[in-house]
């Protein structure tokens, strides 16, 4: 018989004394219990923010410093800050779940800790340790527990970013940088649930080149898909797909990376060519279906090739999937000189069985083989 989920990976001693180093400086003014019910009820995704941040300090003399759980509220910056002008900036996204217990949990923190290590050497910012990671994720969440979620895809949405925060205008590495975690209870990402979503192939603008900061999770890739995001909802599509720079080869949505799935019951998806952020919910998706036995295989996929496959009934699912979604199925692909429906257009099978699987390990209700949970609070 398997090991009781609550009783995996308690918080050890370690990580006790790491959340200690948070000093907690206590909202004097939280919401109410029946605000909070409220917003708790139906929240949108990204609206809602709960009562406290996590936040610590760094300057290139100090190193880290201040760390703290404070009052959540808006930041006063000096207009010559330098994010404002060169986007030194790199984010994280995370999910906190509410177990049947009451036991909070969150999923491969030090993956996403490790990814923000690269964005943050990527942009030229401080490092900040997975301890320190993990620890303000702890700290953060034991403060604001009761705004925690529960119900069908429910969590609370963690967001650790930093920031280059001197106030000099010169083009060069900040000196200063600020982290902070604020946290969003939410429900499903998208609008309307978990229904297919119809993606425009991008050819004219790229997200990322080769050597650029495509595969770091920082603000600038995300500004630069807005626009083509934008247009592709003028023609009619949800989502957009990017091309690599040669318009040739699959890369991600943006936001998502992407999978396809093979007639004989493979598994594609883009390799990780640099350009690509390599997702948390991606790697998890390769490794729960190699379990179950299937192929799947990281390459390049050439757009012409997919799009002929779709036509044969060669591919019969695609989907995208990412930390804030979990996995969404694609119904539809469509560009300047195509419009291709996958098989029925409906949901994938494996698709939605993987994603149960995924979300199960996520809430507690399937046993979590690999040990990706960890007890926050
Ligand atoms: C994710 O799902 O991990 C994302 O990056 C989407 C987020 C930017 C809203």
């Amino acid at each position: 018989m398997s090991t009781p989920l609550a009783e995996q990976h308690p918080l050890n001693d370690s990580l006790e004394d790491l959340v200690g180093l948070f000093d907690v400086r206590r909202s004097s003014a939280p919401m109410s219990e029946a605000d909070r019910g409220l917003a708790l009820a139906a929240p949108k995704f990204g609206t809602v923010f709960t009562d406290h941040m996590a936040r610590a300090t760094w300057t290139a003399d100090t190193g880290w410093y201040d760390r703290r759980i404070e009052a959540y509220g808006p930041l006063q910056l000096d207009p010559a800050t330098a994010v404002l002008h060169y986007a030194q900036e790199i984010f994280e996204g995370l999910k906190a779940y509410k177990h049947d217990d009451g036991s909070v949990w969150t999923f491969r923190p030090e993956a996403n800790a490790a990814r923000f290590s690269r964005s943050a050497a990527r942009l030229a910012l401080p490092q900040l340790s997975v301890d320190d990671f993990v620890a303000s994720l702890a700290a953060l969440v034991r403060e604001d527990r009761a705004w925690v979620p529960s119900g069908d895809e429910a969590s609370l949405y963690l967001r650790p970013f930093m920031f280059a925060s001197e106030k000099f205008l010169g083009v060069r590495a900040s000196l200063e940088a600020e982290y902070l975690v604020i946290a969003s209870p939410v429900g499903a990402y998208f609008a309307n649930g978990v229904s297919p979503v119809s993606i425009w192939v991008e050819r004219e603008y790229s997200r990322a080149a080769a050597g650029g900061t495509g595969a770091a999770k920082c603000g600038g890739n995300y500004a630069a898909s807005l626009l083509p995001q934008v247009e592709a909802q003028k023609l009619g599509c949800d989502q957009v797909c990017f091309l690599d720079g040669t318009g040739t080869f699959l890369e991600e949505l943006g936001g998502m990376n992407v999978f396809v799935v093979k007639a004989d019951g493979s598994l594609e998806t883009p390799e990780l060519s640099g350009s690509i952020l390599e997702g948390v919910t991606r790697s998890s998706i390769i490794r729960l279906a190699q379990d179950r036995g299937r192929t799947v295989t990281e390459r390049q996929i050439p757009i012409d090739e997919l799009l002929a496959e779709i036509a044969d009934g060669t591919v019969v699912e695609m989907f995208a999937c990412g930390t804030a979604a979990v996995m969404t199925p694609i119904g539809r692909l469509a560009g300047s000189s195509f419009d291709e429906t996958i098989a029925d257009g409906g949901p994938g099978e494996l698709t939605m069985s993987l994603r149960a699987e995924l979300t199960g390990i996520q809430t507690g209700a399937v046993e979590d083989r690999h040990g990706w949970m960890r007890r926050l609070a």
